[in-house]
């Protein structure tokens, strides 16, 4: 390279890298807790476990430190719950009257959750060297008591699936009274965190047994198969930061982490399937996944079938669960028993979201609005970023640009379109202000370490943050949602909460000091990373109210804790308009749905920068798969409404709308999939393909429920793409009908018009053809089943509808199906249990069209049962509105009810 070119690269590399901002940020080496965890040696806890005792169902012990007798022994607690649940809790003991109590994080645990304890009568040797508990049929919990050490073992093979402080790193700093002359203070850049405490941070391993790799802990731009981050043969980098903080133009491959922070990590291996880990702590957290070989004591390479991680938090309490799967969607379940199952979203919210900061007036709003009916575009939400308020006051207007919110709204949704406010949690400080001068007046703010309420600068400028750890200050919160509170707001209004991280333009690291007060005199630093979750509850809970119950809530947030599924959709925050965000949005996406947020996204187009034409096309292709889509874009881009780019690209960008339009049935019976099971929308290959090894690091494709696999394009200009199909079965071509066999990687061509995707052999995918407005417009629309034939001519698939927006499918009106073809026959089946109310949701939508992929030529008709009425098989196209589309064997108009019990025999 020469040396001007070389400049120039440095050049180009640093002003991107410097766009991220990094030393606004603390490195592990910057930050004393982690400092001083990652350099502690193995062994080092020497901790051993006395006491053992089972008292009120569970077992507790005493764990003392045999290197430093002064040390004052902790209270460890464990318990044992249905579905094969193992809980540690780790605290200082109370008798022994600590500073103050350690921050326990509430409101996580889904209330039933204590309900489900075992009750642990006996447990054998207790005396011995170690005790073991009964954690289901074949499975036991033991702690090994000196040294301490816990696990997870297979009866049968005497196998370990999970293990706790195997490597001896635990380590627990105990609270201090501060006395004359201890320096606790930690400085970063111009910011002091007086630490009143002195250090609180607590450290241990977890291992996973049988497992290649571990997945999760969101959020962070990076490969969804977790990279070691320390061990042999690796270069040592970051650990996985769990902190959540607004980052500014973030890079694509980053340990960093970002808006939110969820502590729980799935395992996977080809053997023993997968395990989770999920550790119940709001703090700052970090964590290392260490590469295989990696045994510091003893120097000797392991197998590299166990996976060791090291975990660090910064303060609270250990309260860990341990999840033993062994299928990847077992412990999916497991993770949601505890922490709750998503919540069912509104239909109209898993359609296309039309944002941009911003819409700047009515007018625009209309002619944005007009411009989809024009170009026979569908969507179904229109989105008000933050100039739309009097000043960033939330729930006020600007009276010059929206003088007329009711009946911009009205507008819409007249059309069945909903619109979405932002509503974020810094609040002007402004004595004019009736939300702020009520705030201050009732104490309602987070305080500063010395007490005051706490003053950061936001965008309105001066700021305070209400702090929703507190329940009254929470249903204070949620009262202003309601139609008189929020003026100019109406039942087809739903809310967007940004910056809850919380975002603080003048705090340390763009946040608050970890010193700031809360609730109950709980420190930031314990709570952090569960502020965002507090603050979106509150505001869920408001459209609750205001719906008089009635009415499913959406609210998107950007940060999210462990439990956020509950309350709403979350999107990947700032992007940038480039190929590699594209990449990257897919890891993210996937991760989160495995840590239990399924409904999530990134903004389509990304957020910064303008894309080109052809990346935007991609963007809209690959988004129409996202379970959250939204294009979304900042203020300094030009504008990219789907016309913008002229007719070729609006007509791409309208077909891949189209596309996820036509899918909205699947995808909503997903989504109450998600709701009832945990298993996300969007899955990784190897969720349903779990003992196929060449899936276990793919994260360039998806699968979208069981029957779909999605190949996005990455690159400019692609002319052909690997494709790998997994399986034994073949998949079908989504759009042409093509067979392609399982099992193998695929080179195919590929053109600007889609992005490869496929449906698997054996399924039934449900769709709706004809396009409207808004999904509102579609209800009652008719039904169109493409079934995909596997090898033994058979198919499967389910349906589920229901109102798309109250809560009575909770009390039985909904519409559940399974289809299933065999033997030359498709039977529609209830799978609805019955309600005791007798309710039920009427539909009297039909099937108007049934495909049959990979059938046997030569039939000519069809007999419906139990209306015994005969009808033609022809050569139909597989996409109705599509004009080259291929044709394909077709029944036409059977018109049966989707919520009847029928067949239809091939003749
Ligand atoms: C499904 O979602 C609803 C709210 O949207 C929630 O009340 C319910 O608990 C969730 N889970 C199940 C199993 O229905
Ligand atoms: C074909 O699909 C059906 C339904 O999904 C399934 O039960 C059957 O096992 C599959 N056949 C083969 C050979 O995989």
């Amino acid at each position: 390279m020469n040396q001007t070119l070389r400049f120039t690269v440095l050049l180009l590399l640093c002003s991107h890298v410097l766009s991220w901002r990094k030393e606004e940020f603390r490195t592990c080496h910057q930050t004393p807790f982690c400092n001083r965890a990652r350099s502690r040696a193995p062994s080092s806890s020497s901790l051993a476990a006395t006491d053992v005792t089972i008292s009120d169902g569970a077992l507790t012990a005493k764990l003392i430190s045999k290197s430093d007798p002064q040390t004052k022994p902790l209270i460890l607690t464990l318990s044992v719950h249905q579905n094969a649940i193992l809980r540690l809790l780790i605290d200082e003991d109370p008798s022994l009257s600590p500073p103050k109590q350690r921050f326990h994080v509430p409101d996580v645990v889904v209330p039933e959750f204590p309900s489900t304890k075992l009750w642990l009568q006996r447990i054998s040797s207790e005396n011995g060297p170690s005790s073991s508990v009964y954690l289901s049929e074949g499975l036991s919990a033991v702690l090994r008591h000196d040294p301490f050490e816990l696990f997870v073992r297979d009866d049968s093979s005497g196998d370990r699936v999970l293990s706790f402080n195997s490597h001896g790193l635990f380590d627990f700093e105990q609270l201090k009274q501060k006395s004359e002359g201890d320096d606790w203070e930690e400085r970063f850049r111009s910011h002091t965190d007086t630490r009143p405490y002195g250090p609180q941070s607590i450290s241990f391993d977890v291992s996973f047994y049988g497992a290649q790799y571990v997945y999760g802990i969101p959020e962070r731009a990076t490969s969804l198969a977790l990279k070691p981050t320390r061990g042999p043969n690796v270069d040592e980098s970051e650990p996985y930061r769990l902190f959540n903080l607004d980052v500014f133009e973030y890079i694509h491959d980053s340990p960093f982490g970002l808006y939110g922070s969820i502590p729980f990590m799935i395992s996977h291996g080809k053997t023993r399937g997968s395990s989770g880990f999920f550790w119940l702590n709001s703090a700052e957290m970090q964590i290392d996944v260490l590469a295989p070989g990696w045994d510091a004591e003893s120097g000797i390479s392991l197998p590299s079938n166990r996976v060791d991680t090291f975990w660090m938090s910064e303060a609270g309490v250990v309260d860990a669960f341990f999840f033993v799967g062994p299928q990847p969607k077992d412990v999916l379940r497991q993770y949601t028993v505890v922490t709750g199952t998503p919540a069912m979203p509104q239909l109209f919210s898993i359609a296309y979201h039309q944002c941009r900061w911003n819409y700047r007036d009515e007018e625009d709003v209309e002619h944005v609005d007009s411009k989809f009916d024009e170009l026979d575009i569908p969507y179904d939400v229109l989105w008000l970023d933050i100039e739309h308020t009097d000043g960033k006051r939330y729930f006020t207007w600007d009276k010059v640009l929206f003088p007329h919110p009711e009946e911009m709204q009205r507008k819409l949704s007249a059309k069945g379109r909903h619109m979405v406010t932002i509503v974020d949690p810094h609040i002007k400080r402004d004595e004019n202000f009736h939300l702020h001068k009520e705030a201050s007046q009732k104490g309602y703010y987070v305080k500063d370490a010395s007490g005051n309420t706490f003053d950061g600068w936001c965008w309105p400028g001066s700021s305070s943050y209400p702090d929703t750890l507190n329940p009254e200050i929470r249903s204070w919160w949620a009262e202003k949602f309601s139609y008189q509170n929020y003026v100019g707001s109406t039942p087809s209004l739903y809310i967007w909460n940004d910056m809850n991280e919380p975002s603080v333009f003048n705090g340390p690291e763009v946040t608050m000091p970890r010193d700031a007060l809360h609730y109950g005199g709980v420190e930031h630093r314990e709570l952090h990373n569960a502020y965002g979750y507090y603050f979106h509850m509150a505001t869920a809970d408001g459209l609750l109210k205001r719906g008089e119950g009635n009415d499913r809530p959406f609210v998107l947030t950007r940060a999210v804790f462990a439990g956020s599924q509950r309350y709403g959709a979350v999107w990947t925050g700032d992007n940038t308009a480039d190929w590699d965000h594209l990449r990257v949005s897919i890891p993210m996406v996937l991760t989160l749905g495995l840590t239990g947020m399924s409904f999530s996204g990134a903004d389509v187009g990304g957020f910064f920068g303008n894309p080109e034409p052809e990346l935007l096309v991609r963007w809209y292709q690959l988004g129409a798969y996202y379970p959250f889509f939204r294009a979304h874009a900042h203020h300094d881009t030009k504008r990219r409404e789907p016309w913008m780019f002229g007719e070729r690209n609006t007509e791409l960008i309208k077909d891949a709308v189209h596309v996820r339009y036509a899918l909205l049935p699947y995808f909503y019976t997903l989504f109450r999939e998600a709701n009832t099971t945990g298993v996300p929308v969007v899955r990784p290959l190897w969720m349903e393909f779990p003992s196929d090894e060449d899936t276990f690091t793919n994260d360039e494709a998806f699968m979208v429920g069981n029957s779909l696999l999605v190949q996005g394009i990455y690159t400019e200009r692609a002319k052909h793409a690997s494709v790998y199909l997994p399986g034994k079965q073949s998949w079908y071509d989504l759009r042409t009908g093509t067979v392609y066999k399982g099992g193998v990687t695929h080179k195919l061509e590929v053109t600007e018009e889609n992005i490869p995707a496929f449906q698997r052999a054996g399924t039934i995918l449900t769709r709706k053809d004809r396009f409207r407005r808004s999904s509102t417009q579609m209800k009652n629309d008719p039904f169109t089943l493409v079934i995909a034939l596997n090898s033994s001519q058979e198919a499967e698939g389910e349906l589920y509808i229901d109102d798309g927006s109250s809560f009575s499918f909770l009390k039985g009106a909904y519409i559940h199906r399974r289809f299933v073809f065999k033997n030359g026959k498709l039977i529609s089946l209830n799978l609805a249990t019955a309600s005791a109310s007798n309710v039920r949701y009427p539909s009297e939508a039909v099937i108007e069209r049934i495909i049959l992929l990979g059938h046997a030529p030569g039939s000519k008709n069809a007999l419906i049962e139990p209306s015994n009425q005969k009808i033609d098989i022809e050569l139909g196209p597989l996409w109705v509105q599509r004009a080259r589309a291929p044709a394909v064997m077709t029944i036409r108009k059977p018109n049966v009810h989707v919520a009847e019990d029928w067949s239809i025999q091939i003749l």
